[in-house]
């Protein structure tokens, strides 16, 4: 079997897209998935940072460390790397659309689509909003990135 792969994409890769990172990490390793799992940004003000630290810490109320992780670009490698690449908004994933090479083998998808009742949805960018939006950002990501590693493993096993 490949071994699957999804790579999160949002713009600054140091709010929404660590959060997923860590979020699908944590729900892959419950669930016995392994899988190549990266976040990356479409927008460049941030490379090599970690997180931003209301980031860090509503991940780590929920028992997630991300602190170590490391922004950095999406690039067009990465379209062949990753069987999947999740943006986080519609504007994410538009700019994914524009980048994407004849070559790529993966599919790309918004990742509220994997969210019953929330397909077509945005995850909004909680950068210049309030702790409660990156609580309300980390109650979609968790939600969303469990139900994609559990249709993950289905499609494994089916
Ligand atoms: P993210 O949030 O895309 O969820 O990482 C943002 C972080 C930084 C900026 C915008 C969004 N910024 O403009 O610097």
């Amino acid at each position: 079997m490949i071994r699957p792969s999804v790579l999160f994409v949002c713009l600054g890769n140091i709010c929404r897209s660590p959060l997923a990172e860590g979020a699908f990490r944590a729900a892959s390793a419950e669930l016995g998935l392994d899988a190549d799992i990266d976040s990356a940004g479409t927008g460049d003000w941030h490379l090599g940072r970690p997180p931003d630290p209301r980031a860090q810490a509503v991940a780590l109320k929920n028992g997630i460390d991300i602190s170590g992780l490391r922004a950095r670009l999406v690039t067009p490698q990465d379209f062949i790397r990753f069987e999947q690449i999740v943006a986080l908004d519609l504007s994410n994933l538009s700019d994914l659309q524009a980048m994407r090479p004849a070559t790529a083998v993966g599919s790309l998808s918004l990742l509220l689509d994997h969210l019953e009742g929330r397909e077509g949805e945005p995850v909004v960018d909680p950068y210049y909003g309030t702790d409660a939006a990156f609580d309300t950002a980390w109650a979609e990501i968790s939600a969303a990135t469990r139900a994609l590693a559990a249709s993950i493993v289905q499609s494994c096993n089916g």
